[in-house]
């Protein structure tokens, strides 16, 4: 398993161009299932869950070329409805496929996800909403198996506004017959991203962005062209690492509109900030303060930025309280950031943080996406080496990470073992 070894201490100085974001390709191109016409989509991100979501379209028959950071998706032949254990427990997100499968064929069975690092991430908002669509479902073997001869459209009220739950519906609906109304719908941008490729495809869906998303659904949807959205993740990630490494990074090919929140609590902490149209400055001028957050439904603050904005509050000097409100357990890069050096304790669904005059490299191990980010940040800071193993999960979602970050004058090397 490959390894990052970082020498910390520089400031990271330069511009970084954003990739595409991984979390809008994802439901992006599960929308392909609901057609049998060529699809061509770019800005898409090269990552291991974009591969890993082309292996499932493949094996369910969909035929795709991706090149650079294009993606080709053909006409398909015959669909396969079953996304099996093997392609689903690798990524949770591979359960989108249950939407647009059972719009296109009536039917679907996927392996259950099961819980994973980040907590127990049930799925039953998704199956109450399908089941309001007229589906039928089934628990067995560890599938969960969804029939229906004809999606109808209806009132959908979510109790909790579930990104990936929003997309589902989303990809089911679209071809359902009549109105279907989702309230509480997810707002982020990533929604708004798959319905504008819905609609561009022939859907006709309004107020995504909004708590409540109209669907009209209709008979038949045709092949699209689309690009999609700058990775707000990554982009917060370099933000940060301007931040912790007292640096002054420009990001390029970025939508500062999705970044507010991030920006605000920069800002508050005494980072120097500029926007242009689609580009981000940041600049460190002092010494920062202790800016307090809590997770939050978009556009409050992400909980997928949580933990690098951890490692952040962890090098500066006062208290803080980073408090998740998304998650459950969302806290495994606690414990590696304290073999940093960091001064941190879990309190229920916080973490105290007292900021230390100096981290020192270490050796530290990734649990979960997002918990990796903030480990890199963190050795980034640090004084001296650090070792920074399962560093796969980090490939998951952060396009030529090393390379990027070497292009900003960071130390460090992947070993490959
Ligand atoms: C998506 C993102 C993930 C991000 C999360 C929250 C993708 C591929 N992943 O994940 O990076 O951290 O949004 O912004 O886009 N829940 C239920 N029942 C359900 C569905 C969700 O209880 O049926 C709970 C989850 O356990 C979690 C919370 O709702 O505690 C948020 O989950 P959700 O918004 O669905 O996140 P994902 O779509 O899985």
């Amino acid at each position: 398993m490959d390894k990052i070894f970082v020498y910390g201490g520089k400031k990271l100085q330069g511009a970084v161009k954003i990739s595409g974001s991984k979390n809008a390709a994802l439901p992006i191109l599960m929308a392909s299932l609901l057609i049998d016409e060529p699809c061509y989509v770019e800005n898409v991100p090269s990552l291991a869950d974009i591969d890993t979501t082309i292996g499932l379209l493949t094996y369910l028959g969909k035929k795709i070329e991706k090149n650079d950071h294009r993606v080709y998706i053909h006409r398909d032949g015959h669909l396969k409805h079953t996304a099996p254990y093997e392609l689903v427990r690798k990524m949770r997100a591979s359960n989108l496929v249950m939407g647009p499968l059972l719009a296109r064929l009536g039917k679907v069975d996927v392996s259950l996800p099961g819980g994973c690092a980040i907590g127990a991430r049930p799925i039953d908002i998704h199956l109450k909403a399908f089941e309001k669509l007229g589906a039928k479902i089934k628990l067995e073997a560890g599938y969960v198996k969804l029939n229906a001869n004809e999606l109808i459209g209806n009132r959908i009220h979510f109790r909790f506004p579930s990104v990936g739950a929003t997309e589902n519906v989303l990809l089911a609906s679209v071809l359902a017959k009549g109105k279907t109304t989702i309230e509480n719908a997810a707002r982020e941008p990533e929604i708004t991203d798959l319905a504008g490729f819905l609609n561009k495809m022939g859907a006709k869906i309004t107020g995504a962005g909004t708590p409540k998303i109209v669907i009209e659904g209709v008979k038949k949807l045709h092949g699209a062209k689309y690009r999609v959205i700058p990775d707000r993740i990554e982009a917060a990630t370099y933000l940060i690492t301007s931040a912790i490494t007292k640096g002054d990074v420009k990001l390029l090919g970025v939508e500062p509109n999705h970044l507010k929140a991030i920006i605000s609590k920069l800002k508050k902490s005494g980072m120097i900030i500029k926007t242009g149209k689609d580009s981000i400055e940041s600049k460190w001028v002092r010494t920062l303060k202790p800016v307090s957050i809590t997770t939050a439904v978009y556009p409050g603050f992400p909980t997928d930025v949580q933990a690098q904005w951890m490692a952040l509050m962890s090098t500066v000097r006062g208290k803080s309280e980073i408090e998740e409100t998304i998650f459950e357990n969302r806290f495994l890069h606690v414990a590696e950031l304290q073999r940093l050096g960091a001064d941190l304790k879990i309190k229920g669904n916080s973490v105290h943080v007292a900021g230390v005059k100096k981290l020192s490299g270490a050796p530290m191990m990734v649990s979960d996406l997002r918990a990796g980010a903030a480990l890199v940040l963190g050795a980034l800071a640090a004084k001296g080496k650090s070792v920074i193993s399962r560093i796969y999960h980090l490939d998951r979602g952060y396009e030529h990470l090393e390379k990027k970050l070497k292009g900003l004058g960071a130390d460090m090397r992947r070993i490959h073992s």
